[in-house]
């Protein structure tokens, strides 16, 4: 693998990106009223696509998906037309885009739910000093406690899968090259897989691997069906705490029984990071920080695993290269550094210096400010 540069070309699945470098999701809150895609967001995203692979903020599956105000969805025509924007404005500028597809399980607050109902949970075990973004009881828009889950029916699981199938369908329609599914970050697939949090006595619980892993394959088989396996992608968080995911002792076991079933399918790429610190409240995180898996870990992700391994977290252009350089992964995914530099592969390969976005505007309802007002490098 010596030799390999940020800046060559490289499959994934059937496809040939431009380069290594991958610009990671990351929720913005710019989307219209119904959870609808937009042109500024397509505008966003177009600027960005000099990235090998656009992977889109999370969007959720169904209105009793969502953690968070203002995150897009992918489950009516509006948000499809919506997308279309974005796919189309990202091909136009010679791009690739995979759509980041979640469900947040207990991670959800009853004033975004529909009618108000208790979010969903693999149990009725609460995040206990973890946020959402959500209605405090004075209406104000901030963070706030996640609220208790209800544990979901065996039969609700089921029905599940089929609306992720829909969002499939619909992520086909609106263009986009493929799926990521989110698996980690405490958000509902990883909540499956956590042993000690589900306690569940049914197909989908306890402590057999196949039992909790297997929510989580039935989604990424009806995703092959739908979109090929090499169109899928997921997202993966082995030994996290974000969210108020309990230490897990069997947390590498799945990890890694995962990755073989994963292997037997053929799936594109798994993208890899540790956690965010400090965990539980992304508004107190104000030195965003991610911990990187231990080498070892990753070098026997890649014997397991033989499609495209994609690592993300706190990396710079040379810590990237390097990374490249061990042969254990073929991408690197950017976060923060994608927000204020939209010629971000330019700017690295160029060694032109980088700006720093401010924070505060991240999630909010500013529109343009912090979001596409962030010009290409200019050689003066
Ligand atoms: C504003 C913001 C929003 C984020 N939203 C998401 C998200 O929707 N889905 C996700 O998996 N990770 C999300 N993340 C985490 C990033 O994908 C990435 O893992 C993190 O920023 C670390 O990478 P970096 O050090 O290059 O920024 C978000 C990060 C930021 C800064």
């Amino acid at each position: 693998m010596e030799n390999i540069t940020l800046f060559d070309p490289c499959e994934l699945g059937s496809k040939q990106l431009n380069n290594r470098v991958v610009m990671a999701p990351m929720t913005r809150t710019r989307t219209s009223p119904g959870d609808v895609p937009n042109a500024m967001m397509a505008q966003y995203y177009g600027q960005r696509a000099s990235a090998g692979l656009i992977i889109t903020e999370a969007i959720d599956v169904a209105p009793h998906s969502k953690g968070y105000l203002w995150t897009p969805g992918i489950y009516n025509s509006e948000q499809v037309s919506g997308w279309q924007l974005v796919t189309e404005e990202i091909h136009r500028h010679g791009g690739k885009v995979f759509a980041q597809i979640w469900h947040v399980g207990r991670m959800a607050h009853t004033s975004l739910m529909p009618d108000g109902e208790v979010p969903w949970g693999v149990t009725d075990e609460q995040a206990v000093g973890s946020d959402v973004f959500a209605h405090n009881s004075e209406g104000k828009l901030t963070f706030v406690r996640a609220s208790k889950p209800r544990q979901i029916s065996t039969e609700e699981i089921s029905d599940l899968v089929n609306v992720f199938r829909t969002a499939f369908k619909n992520a086909r329609k609106a263009g986009f090259d493929g799926v990521e599914l989110h698996a980690a970050n405490g958000y509902l697939f990883e909540q499956f897989m956590n042993t000690v949090l589900n306690t569940r006595d049914d197909q989908y619980g306890g402590q057999s691997l196949e039992n909790r892993t297997r929510f989580l394959l039935e989604v990424v088989d009806v995703a092959i069906e739908e979109l090929g396996a090499g169109s899928i992608g997921l997202r993966l968080s082995p030994f996290g705490h974000y969210n108020s995911m309990p230490d897990d002792p069997h947390g590498e076991e799945t990890f890694f029984y995962l990755c073989h079933e994963l292997q037997k399918r053929g799936v594109g790429y798994i993208h890899l990071l540790y956690e965010l610190l400090p965990s539980g409240n992304m508004e107190q995180v104000t030195e965003f920080k991610e911990l990187h898996l231990p080498d070892d870990f990753v070098k026997k992700s890649r014997e397991v695993f033989k499609g495209a391994i994609i690592w993300c977290g706190s990396f710079t252009k040379e810590k990237a290269q390097a990374a490249l350089e061990t042969g254990w992964v073929d991408m690197i995914a950017f976060g923060r550094p994608f927000v204020g530099n939209p010629d971000l592969v330019a700017r690295m390969k160029n060694n032109w210096p980088l700006t720093v976005a401010d924070r505060s505007t991240y999630y909010t309802r500013n529109g343009e400010i912090g979001y596409i007002d962030f010009p290409n490098y200019q050689i003066s």
